[in-house]
């Protein structure tokens, strides 16, 4: 249920207790409070919630079950109250190790999608937990809730054209400078394979490329993956797999929300945003298996298989990204099921060829318990992207290794930029979690965004 932080007016808020390792014992609670949590049998196991009544029948305070070491990634264990609690005003008692990342969970647990008529059923207040910075909490809460809004929202309301909008909107409300390519103009400003990608879409394909910040400020590129829907193309896809590809923007999504949230804290960057915006679609004017793409980079691609579509799209803006040498060059992009397979749905890999960024990286996940894991640029693997009459693939032929190869794809592209990161995310959050209910969701952004500010914050 949406969250709203006060100013800690702790006289009147209700507090919530956190039972570490199920020691009430810990706490100090009166007696008849004490009865009552022995006679409902609360075990304080994680997430376990016991209300405590107090004269009269008011709701005088809260159990709130938590592990014994409350790591980083714990602490988000406290979104789940966001939703297990009834309307109230609440402080959380005692002290919370991390209370930034506490306040950051809290509101991330108030998600609601709502543009489809499903509403919250209550608000809660809560003091905000001293130590947090309430604008910073509530900047990246409103990035997150953007990049699940808009995975969230179906392809018939988030096409490329809707898409478009959505940047805009955001570029417009920092004050960026905003450009898009579309249809044929993406011919004459030579990223063909975005055009050949999107072209049997009612759709026009289109390149959403927009800048903010001083101009000779370090330059960071953020580059997502905005297929609206994929269907695979010609070689189309089966209906299982079909089913989630509205979240196949899900990259564009995530660079829209780290955005959202650099321009809200006003890193010293020039920051750049491309996003390929395109649905994978099947017509007679489709490109083909067999067809040989020319790309923006020179090299030309053969088409092993349509539903690799994401590396085609995401080389040219890559390639295009490259040529102004930026420091840091980041992409996004839900690329391949072998992604999930080797990590499951809330581990992204990212890949990078620079330890030090890698190692950044690593350590900012830890920090903010936002998981990323670092996989392999393989160069090995490199030769199984080979095609007998065109410079590259766009599939390999064994289908081992499949984020890696997608990887290496991309890599191909990428030239100039001092140190580029590409992450492999799924974007969907596929059981509730305390932070997230089931659907789209934000993947290390906000690690993203605490390695940025610690380059370049002001
Ligand atoms: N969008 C998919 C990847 C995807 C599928 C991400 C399911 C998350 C969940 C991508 O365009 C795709 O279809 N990739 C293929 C590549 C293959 C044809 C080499 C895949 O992963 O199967
Ligand atoms: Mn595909
Ligand atoms: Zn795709």
């Amino acid at each position: 249920m949406p969250i709203s932080f006060s100013a800690a007016s702790t006289d009147t808020a209700i507090p919530v207790h956190l039972v570490k390792g199920g020691r009430l014992q810990d706490l100090d609670l009166d007696g008849s409070a004490r009865e009552w949590a022995k006679a409902a049998g609360f075990s304080g196991d994680e997430g376990e919630v016991l209300l405590l009544p107090g004269e009269g029948g008011a709701l005088q305070g809260v159990l709130f079950g938590v592990s014994e070491e409350m790591l980083p990634l714990k602490t988000l264990a406290l979104g789940a109250l966001a939703r297990k609690l009834p309307e109230g005003h609440y402080r959380v008692a005692g002290d919370v190790a991390e209370p930034e990342l506490a306040a950051i969970a809290l509101a991330l647990g108030g998600y609601c999608f709502t543009r489809y008529g499903k509403k919250p059923t209550r608000t809660l207040s809560f003091a905000l937990p001293e130590g947090a910075d309430e604008k910073r909490v509530e900047d990246l809460a409103t990035a997150t809730f953007l990049t699940r809004d808009l995975i969230n929202t179906p392809a018939s309301d988030m096409g490329p054209v809707a898409l478009e909008a959505a940047a805009a909107n955001l570029a417009s409300e920092h004050g960026a400078n905003f450009n898009a390519v579309r249809g044929d103009a993406l011919l004459e400003q030579n990223v063909p394979m975005i055009h050949a990608v999107g072209r049997a879409s009612d759709e026009a394909p289109r390149l959403i490329d927009f800048t903010w910040g001083r101009s000779d400020a370090p330059k960071v590129t953020l580059v997502g993956k905005g297929v609206c829907f994929d269907t695979g193309g010609l070689d189309i896809k089966p209906a299982s797999g079909m089913l989630l590809m509205k979240k196949d923007m899900g990259g564009a999504a995530n660079v829209l929300g780290l955005a959202s949230m650099l321009m809200a804290s006003k890193l010293d960057i020039r920051l750049r945003v491309l996003i390929p915006a395109v649905e994978n679609s099947i017509s007679g004017n489709a490109f083909r298996p067999g067809d040989i793409l020319q790309s923006r980079k020179g090299l030309t691609v053969e088409i092993g298989n349509t539903d690799a579509e994401g590396r085609l799209v995401l080389a040219d803006a890559l390639a295009l990204a490259d040529e102004e040498e930026p420091e840091v060059l980041i992409d996004m992009a839900t690329l391949t099921g072998a992604a999930r397979v080797a990590l499951g749905p809330d581990l992204p890999p990212f890949y990078s060829l620079d330890d030090a960024f890698a190692g950044e990286i690593a350590s900012a996940s830890e920090a903010v318990a936002d998981p990323l894991w670092r996989m392999p640029l393989w160069q090995p693997y490199m030769p199984k992207l080979s095609s007998r009459v065109a410079d590259t693939n766009n599939i390999t032929a064994d289908g081992f290794a499949g984020s890696i190869t997608a990887a290496l794809f991309l890599q191909k592209f990428v030239e100039k930029a001092k140190s580029w990161a590409h992450f492999d995310v799924f974007g969907w959050n596929p059981v509730e979690k305390p932070t997230c209910p089931i659907g789209g969701e934000a993947q290390g952004i906000r690690a993203l965004e605490q390695v940025l500010r610690q380059r370049y914050g002001r």
